[in-house]
């Protein structure tokens, strides 16, 4: 989508501190190494993801960020703050994302707000909050009143109400139908138009490509990976598929003879070619048109962030 290129364009890691800093974190459950040997910086400004599937360290990791969990080893350090040492100051700099479980469900939204702007040195008029994220006719509402998609922004307004410089989001979205997503992006990256960084988790793949200026990719409590989606995405070496449908059988030793084919592959109707180069396309359907095939269906597919993980782990995100 390329919004942010301006910030991290702006934001010069000589000059700007980073806004979060992790070396060598570890976090163990008893026997479990729930994170291992986690290092990465998040830059002054960006929108960084550490993505992942269930089980990864994710939340762990998070939660030792924001000093609510102690680490066993390493340093973290954000905004230059010691999260165990320096916790009431980082608390006055740091929105984080809270839980509906955290809040009695009768509480309304306007006392919610209030309550928690009373926790802070300084905090933001939360009205103008309440009209950006289109819920200004849901001041004096219960918060088990709202629907899925009304509470998380209820939680998005708690989580800035103390005008932080960083904030935190821990699965934003998950359990949220896919419209109420695309908004929440949306939001998400207004929040980071207002100078702030955005240090979010998620196990969507798609989510992180399209909002996060960067993504480390964890599995096992490791980071397998750490880049811009483009740039991982890129990284592949499998680069272009083309895919198409043919009715019956299908000899596909004329497609494996071009240049440039790296792989084909059929199921049932469905063939799929991998390959490189800028004529890949082009030869593709010029050798079906010339070998009189019957196709249907043709179209190219790009490799996405789930490829990346496919590549770097051998298994799926989502099985
Ligand atoms: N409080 C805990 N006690 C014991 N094990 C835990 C605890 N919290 C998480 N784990 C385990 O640590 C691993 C990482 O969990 P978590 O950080 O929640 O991952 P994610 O957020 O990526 O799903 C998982 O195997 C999980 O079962
Ligand atoms: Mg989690």
């Amino acid at each position: 989508m390329g919004y942010g290129s301006i910030m991290t364009e702006v934001a010069n890691p000589e000059l700007e501190p980073h806004a979060v800093q992790c070396e060598r974190l570890v976090k163990r459950y008893g026997a479990l190494t729930a994170v291992d040997e986690v290092s990465f910086d998040v830059r002054a400004g960006e929108i960084f993801g550490l993505v992942g599937p269930n089980g990864a360290g994710k939340t762990t990791t998070i939660e030792c960020i924001e000093g609510f969990r102690k680490p066993d080893s390493g340093s973290v350090r954000v905004m230059g703050l010691d999260p165990q040492h320096d916790r009431y100051e980082l608390r006055e700099r740091m929105g984080v994302q809270f839980q509906s479980a955290a809040l009695p469900p009768r509480i309304r939204v306007e006392e919610a707000l209030s309550l928690f702007a009373s926790f802070y040195r300084t905090s933001v008029d939360w009205r103008p909050l309440l009209v950006q994220l289109a819920l200004a006719d849901k001041q004096r509402a219960p918060l088990a009143t709202l629907s899925g998609g009304q509470k998380q922004r209820v939680f998005i307004a708690l989580a800035l109400v103390n005008d932080p410089d960083i904030v935190f989001f821990d699965e934003l979205t998950s359990g949220l139908d896919p419209q109420s997503r695309r908004s929440m992006w949306e939001l998400v990256a207004d929040i980071r138009e207002r100078g702030k960084t955005v240090f979010l988790t998620t196990h969507f793949m798609e989510e992180a490509e399209r909002l996060c200026d960067r993504v480390a990719i964890m599995d096992h409590g490791r980071l397998v990976a750490l880049d811009s989606p483009r740039a991982l995405i890129a990284s592949l070496e499998a680069g272009r598929r083309v895919v198409f449908q043919v009715d019956g059988a299908f000899d596909d030793a004329a497609l494996r003879a071009l240049p440039g084919v790296t792989a084909v592959e059929q199921t049932g109707e469905r063939v799929t070619v991998s390959g490189e180069g800028d004529r890949f396309l082009s030869s593709v359907a010029g050798s079906l048109e010339s070998g009189g095939v019957a196709f249907r269906d043709l179209r190219t597919e790009q490799p996405n962030l789930e490829d990346v993980f496919l590549v770097l782990t051998g298994k799926k995100m989502r099985e």
